[in-house]
């Protein structure tokens, strides 16, 4: 599936409308792996106070380039130095499959304290079992990562150390060459 192209992935597209809406008005919303910044633009167009951060430079002068009047910067998902309870939500769309196995959960941590009571993750990530060395990426360009497959229940559990509650889970089945795709949210327990 060509995931960051939105217009064919009316579920996807679903999801982030129902992750606008619990999470508009919480705090500042932070697209995490933002790539050339198409689903930050998206969640912007909903109302969404969101600003892209990628590894890549690259990543981030395409997104600066394609959308002005947006706000992204160069940064790991793993040094983000996010100030505790002062975001509404964190998006993860694809882009924390590269982390090796044994960051995520101190990512998925970080994220968690970050959150404003109430406020949101929403991670979207391919499905199966281990370790795929990718060569060739977006049609043929070629790449050197390792994606990392996670099983949904995986994640679950990661999402439950870290202190997050389940909000919602999607399931996309294997399509044409790609994977099945699992999306899944949670967010942070109001104080009683
Ligand atoms: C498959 S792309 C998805 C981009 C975007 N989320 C979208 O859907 O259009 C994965 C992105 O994650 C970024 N990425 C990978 N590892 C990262 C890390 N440790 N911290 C921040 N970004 C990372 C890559 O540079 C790439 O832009």
């Amino acid at each position: 599936m060509g995931i960051g192209g939105l217009a064919p992935e009316p579920w996807l597209r679903a999801a982030l409308a129902a992750f606008a809406e619990d999470v508009r008005g919480l705090g500042p919303v932070v697209d995490v792996g933002c790539g050339p910044g198409t689903v930050t633009a998206h969640l912007a167009g909903l109302g969404v106070d969101v600003s892209g951060v990628d590894l890549s430079s690259k990543m981030i002068g395409h997104a600066q380039r394609l959308h002005p009047e947006l706000r992204f910067s160069v940064a790991s998902a793993t040094e983000l130095d996010l100030e505790d309870g002062s975001l509404g939500g964190i998006l993860g769309w694809w882009s924390l499959f590269n982390l090796p196995r044994e960051v995520l959960p101190e990512v998925l941590a970080s994220f968690a304290r970050a959150l404003v009571p109430g406020g949101q993750i929403l991670i979207g990530t391919h499905v199966g079992d281990g370790d795929v060395a990718r060569t060739e990426a977006y049609d043929g360009v070629p790449v050197q990562w390792t994606t990392h497959l996670w099983q949904p229940e995986q994640l679950d559990a990661l999402v439950a150390s870290a202190g997050l509650e389940p909000v919602a889970q999607l399931r996309l089945p294997a399509s044409g060459q790609s994977r099945p795709q699992v999306l899944l949210s949670a967010r942070c327990r109001l104080r009683p």
